[in-house]
């Protein structure tokens, strides 16, 4: 394995199949009567790999109300787990990193779950930690716990599943087949753990995964959340639209992580970009035009108020939403108030904060040759307002392969991308090392 070259930025891929632009899989071209199948999304996960991605990654929601809302991009068609293990099987090099709640699961299935990603895939799992704020009507609440509760358990999770992957020691396997035993029991331990969610004895049924555990991954921008995040991942999604606050979050996040203890070059920062691609800037601007010609604007109105959580019904798509329903509440979110600025900041009419919303949910989306976007990335990049991005293809398989094709060549010969794979796993890919078991350092 040769070392990450400290110049290169991180690059994942949001892996949502029907685009990341709302509607989008209404153009020709779409491959959308292959959404669920496996092959299609092959053919994207290969796009990324031959580009030597860092790693796709795979959101999930555990309910059907954005479906049933006429919006196809978060359906959660492919659950991480069955996807991320059938495509394990047909890649070498590329990350594998999926959603899982920590609302709706238990530590021991997913410590498991997790880990025999990581084995198959030869190291190559990741888990996006999420606390859901939708669905838990499918899983025995009436409404979803407040959010301080949703992280104290997702914290207490993590927690557990860490102890869990660790309770084997390295060198717990000795497969040794004179005395007919495959571990060295005295290298196994439970794990005791009695908390205020989860009593779990342990240890995992499995031996330590080649990464040790898997690459965590996180995204939340609140209070609660940053704190869980600074505390435990190894990469951070945010949305973050503007030069400026990203570096301001990059500062704190990283002088947090400090604060723990940790180094803060291992926790990577990795905003979310939408790169609508053209060789010239009349064409990329014209291909924005045609994207947002698909939205459906009543199913727009529908889905922002749903976000909003407002009643948007008596709204002409002209007029703006008066300011005064929106709330500080900072329970409602960072995405919340991104659109809040948006709407009452910048004046955004209904019609303007529907299309915004469906092209990038918050994220900061650009137009523009593969030159232009690759300039601002790497003043994004050296301006330490991230360690990489999280590419979101406006459009399949077209947008993606733009992106694959163009704008990541242009990122290699600038020195700032991988030409080749340093390694096998997604650690390599991030540039992390292994952690030993703390047993095993014990
Ligand atoms: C790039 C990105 C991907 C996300 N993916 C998911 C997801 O798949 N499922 C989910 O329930 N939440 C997802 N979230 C939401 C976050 O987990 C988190 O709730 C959100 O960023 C707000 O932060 P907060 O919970 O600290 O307020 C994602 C957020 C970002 C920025």
């Amino acid at each position: 394995m040769t070392p990450k070259n400290p110049q290169h930025m991180v690059l994942t891929t949001f892996m949502l199949p029907a685009g990341y632009h709302k509607d989008s899989w209404r153009m020709d071209g779409s491959r959308s009567e292959e959404l669920a199948n496996l092959e299609f999304v092959y053919d994207l996960t290969k796009m990324a790999e031959d580009a030597k991605l860092d790693a796709i990654f795979f959101g999930d929601i555990v309910h059907a109300n954005t479906v049933m809302r006429g919006d196809i991009k978060m359906n959660g068609f492919y659950e991480p787990i069955s996807v991320l293990s059938a495509l394990a099987a047909r890649t070498k090099n590329i990350g594998l990193i999926g959603t899982v709640s920590t609302s709706f699961s238990e530590p021991y299935n997913l410590a498991r779950q997790m880990a025999g990603l990581d084995h198959m895939s030869g190291g190559r799992a990741g888990w996006n930690i999420v606390t859901s704020s939708d669905g838990f009507q499918n899983f025995g609440m009436d409404s979803a716990p407040d959010p301080v509760t949703r992280y104290r358990r997702a914290t207490e999770f993590v927690e557990v599943a860490n102890k869990l992957w660790d309770s084997w020691e390295d060198d717990a396997v000795t497969n040794d087949k004179e005395s007919a035993w495959y571990v060295d029991t005295d290298k196994i331990h439970p794990i005791n753990h009695d908390g205020e969610f989860f009593k779990v004895q342990g240890p995992i049924n499995m031996p330590r995964s080649p990464q040790g555990r898997p690459v965590l991954v996180q995204a939340g921008s609140s209070g609660p959340g940053m704190e869980l995040g600074s505390s435990v991942a190894d990469g951070i999604y945010t949305a973050q639209p503007l030069k400026e606050p990203s570096v301001e979050f990059y500062e704190k996040f990283k002088a947090m992580a400090a604060a723990k203890g940790r180094n803060p070059n291992d926790v990577k920062i990795i905003p979310g970009i939408l790169p609508i691609l053209g060789d010239t800037q009349a064409e990329a601007d014209e291909l924005v035009e045609e994207l947002a010609n698909h939205i459906h604007l009543e199913n727009g109105r529908v889905q922002v108020g749903a976000d909003l959580k407002m009643d948007l019904s008596s709204l002409d798509f002209n007029e703006k939403i008066p300011a005064e329903w929106f709330s500080d509440d900072p329970a409602l979110g960072s995405r919340y108030q991104i659109y809040r600025r948006k709407s009452v900041d910048q004046g955004m009419t209904l019609r303007e904060l529907i299309v915004d919303l469906a092209r990038s949910t918050g994220h900061q989306w650009m137009a523009g040759t593969a030159t232009a976007v690759a300039d601002r990335m790497i003043d994004w990049f050296d301006s330490k307002a991230c360690d990489g991005f999280n590419l979101n293809a406006p459009f399949n398989p077209g947008g993606f392969k733009l992106i694959c094709d163009k704008l990541v060549p242009e990122l290699q010969n600038r020195g700032y991308f991988r030409t080749e794979y340093e390694g096998t796993t997604l650690r390599d890919n991030f540039g992390l090392s292994y952690p030993s078991s703390i047993r095993s350092r014990v």
